[in-house]
């Protein structure tokens, strides 16, 4: 088996898990989609953080300081490194990762384990989170490890805030990448910062799961018999989503909506652009969803035009800026400061793991 442990070179034991390092160096490992990897290494790079191995997907680094591990609007997940391992035999890869944990205070609260993207999402139908291999992994880890080194009763489960959690990332089914981390926001609590989701009925389309966790990690308060306004909304898998939440919707796009969707009851469609319907049948809205594919000036030339007007009084837009390629993120700095121009009380950027290449504004007025 070959493997690499960061702490055989040199991590220090006497910080625990999850927890900053009192002394040098940092070893860390990062997930991302397939495709962002070039974006996230340049951030941290950038910070000082010197790259390792790293595949589509996936990062490692290293710092000669002591660094927690970085934050970014394309880094899905970060972990301290505790080593890797390579074999085709799982059992061995698990002693591996139980020599890694020989260093931690143990038990840890909880064991995420999670496939590295292995494509772009959506081509052929691709998803991120947790797949069969990964499943049965989490399985053999949970218990071989036991309830002397895992509190959890199973794996994968949702942290809480200021639990760690042991990482096992499957760079390839037979290379395994082991880490730690301790949940603060709610994507470092979901497994592979994936929210785990199950839908009441099967979703129109896979904006279902991206708006489920758009309206999850922006925190905002969405209540039944709320009005959220959608621009975009056909065929209308976010609508689904606002409906299912006991919301009441209205739906702009040209295009038509799945009848499912435009025959609920709590349903409007209007089948036109959102610049072209007078303001006011957006009158008591609180929640704007853009999911329109426009190009992100015009896109948010649309929302100021909304949320200006003396008709509207949004409290919340969860704003899908399309990137198209990832060279153009080099754009979001701009249209942050665009937004800041609102006067929101908070504005949030993020790469969504289910947007594709596109990044998700949260604008909180
Ligand atoms: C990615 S799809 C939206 C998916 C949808 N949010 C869902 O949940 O199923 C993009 C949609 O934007 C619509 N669109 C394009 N330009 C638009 C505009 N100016 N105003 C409203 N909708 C627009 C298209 O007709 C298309 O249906």
């Amino acid at each position: 088996m070959n493997q690499s442990s960061p702490s055989a070179a040199g991590t220090d034991p006497s910080t625990q898990a999850g927890t900053a390092r009192r002394t040098g160096p940092s070893y860390v490992m990062l997930s991302c989609a397939h495709g962002a990897e070039g974006l996230v290494k340049s951030t941290i790079a950038d910070e000082g953080w010197r790259l390792s191995f790293s595949r589509p997907g996936f990062v490692t680094a290293k710092h000669d300081q002591a660094h927690s591990p970085p934050s970014g609007i394309f880094i899905r997940t970060a972990s301290q490194s505790l080593g890797s391992g390579k074999s085709g035999d799982a059992d061995e890869l698990i002693d591996r990762l139980l020599e890694a944990t020989d260093s931690l205070e143990l038990p840890v609260d909880h064991l995420h384990v999670w496939p590295r993207d292995r494509a772009p999402i959506g081509r052929f139908d691709f998803e991120p989170g947790p797949d069969e291999v990964s499943l049965a992994v989490a399985d053999r880890i949970h218990a071989r490890l036991g309830p002397e080194r895992l509190r959890c009763a199973t794996p994968n489960e949702i942290a809480q805030p200021s639990q760690r959690v042991l990482d096992v990332v499957l760079v390839d089914p037979s290379q395994w990448f082991f880490g730690i981390h301790t949940a603060t926001t709610l994507p470092s609590r979901w497994p592979g910062g994936v929210q785990p989701v199950s839908p009441a009925y099967e979703p129109i389309s896979r904006a279902y799961f991206k708006a489920a966790e758009s309206i999850a990690w922006s925190g905002f308060d969405l209540r039944p018999d709320d009005l959220a306004v959608e621009v975009g909304s056909a065929p209308g898998g976010a609508c689904g989503r606002l409906l299912e939440m006991g919301l009441h919707v209205i739906g702009v796009d040209p295009a038509d909506m799945d009848p499912r969707i435009a025959d609920h009851p709590r349903f409007i469609h209007y089948a036109a652009r959102a610049g072209d319907l007078p303001r006011r049948v957006f009158r008591g809205a609180k929640w704007l969803l853009v999911d329109s594919t426009v190009k992100p000036d015009a896109t948010l030339s649309t929302v100021r035009n909304l949320i200006d007007s003396r008709d509207t009084s949004f409290r919340g837009c969860l704003i899908t800026m399309k990137l198209g390629d990832y060279e153009r993120a080099e754009q979001i700095p701009r249209w942050q400061r665009e937004v800041q121009r609102w006067r929101p009380k908070k504005l949030e950027v993020r790469h969504l793991a289910r947007n594709r290449c596109e990044v998700c504004f949260a604008v909180t007025l």
